[in-house]
Parts: C-alpha cells; structure tokens; sequence
C-alpha cells in the first residue's frame, strides 16, 4: 500500500488541516502502536506546514521523555512543570506561545525556536504524552492549529 499524503494546493492554514484530517485518520486507522502513529503524525505536520520542529514527548516514570519527533535533535527529558512542555502536561491545557522568549521558564532546545504550541495527549482521562511543534517565526500558532491538532491528538 502506499503511504502518502495530498496537499492541496494555494490553501490556506485551515484548509490544509481540513485536508489532512481524514488522511491522518486513514494512517492511524487498524494501527495501535503508539510510537508508529506518533512517528507518521509527525511527519504529516512536518510535510504539510515546514514547522521547524514537530514531535512528542512521552510520559514516562513521572517524566518527560522525548519520543518519535522530526527536525533537529532535541532535549530528551523534561520535568512536569518545567518550560512549555512541562506546563501544558501539568495543566492539562494546551499551551499557544507567540513568543518563546517571553515564556518564562522556556526550554531552548534550539536557539531558532521563536514560538510554540504544546497540546497534551490523552487516553482517556489520562495524560500520556504531548505533542510539541516549534516554529523558526514568531506568532505562528493561533486558535487554528488548537482546534485542530487537538482533534488529531484526540485519536490515539
Ligand atoms: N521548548 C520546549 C522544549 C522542547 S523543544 O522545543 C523540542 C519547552 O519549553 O518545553
């Protein structure tokens, strides 16, 4: 079978999402690894909008642990409570950073980083992972990528 993914083209940000969402779901249907759906979920973010960086972070032994991601290398482990990541999985809450550099407690993994979205992961009502996706821009995340990534995130 092959595996790819359509774009359409001259879209704007909500109809690519619009787009991806029953591709995505295709990719995930009758697959329960998580590692495997996390890996293609990043890669679909990656290829259709050129995020700087997009991946998860998995909770394991009470932290943070870098799971499947793409882009450049990044820190393996972080602290509940700590930078974005670390204050959207202890609230629950998705986490919209315009400014990464006005964040307190940010986690530079990258210096090109300029802003932010975290959306928590969870399995029922319990909060397994998050997924992070870094921008080199500022601003370039708003209620949009929420809506969406937050429904994609929802099927696993
Ligand atoms: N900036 C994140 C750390 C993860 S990297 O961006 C990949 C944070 O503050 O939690």
């Amino acid at each position: 079978m092959t595996e790819e993914i359509n774009l359409p083209k001259n879209a704007n940000k909500e109809e690519i999402y619009k787009a991806l969402l029953p591709q995505v779901k295709a990719l995930l249907s009758g697959e329960e690894d998580l590692v495997a759906n996390m890996a293609n979920m990043s890669a679909v973010l990656k290829e259709a909008f050129g995020f700087f960086w997009v991946g998860f972070y998995i909770i394991k032994k009470g932290e943070l642990v870098l799971g499947p991601f793409q882009g450049p290398v990044a820190c393996t482990r972080i602290q509940k409570g700590k930078g974005v990541c670390g204050k959207a999985w202890e609230t629950g809450e998705t986490q919209l950073v315009p400014d990464v550099n006005a964040f307190p407690g940010h986690i530079a993994c990258s210096a090109a980083s300029q802003s932010e979205i975290v959306v928590p992961v969870s399995k029922g009502k319990e909060i397994i992972a998050v997924l992070d996706i870094d921008s080199d821009q500022l601003n370039a995340f708003d209620a949009v990528d929420r809506k969406y990534l937050e429904e994609m995130v929802g099927w696993f």
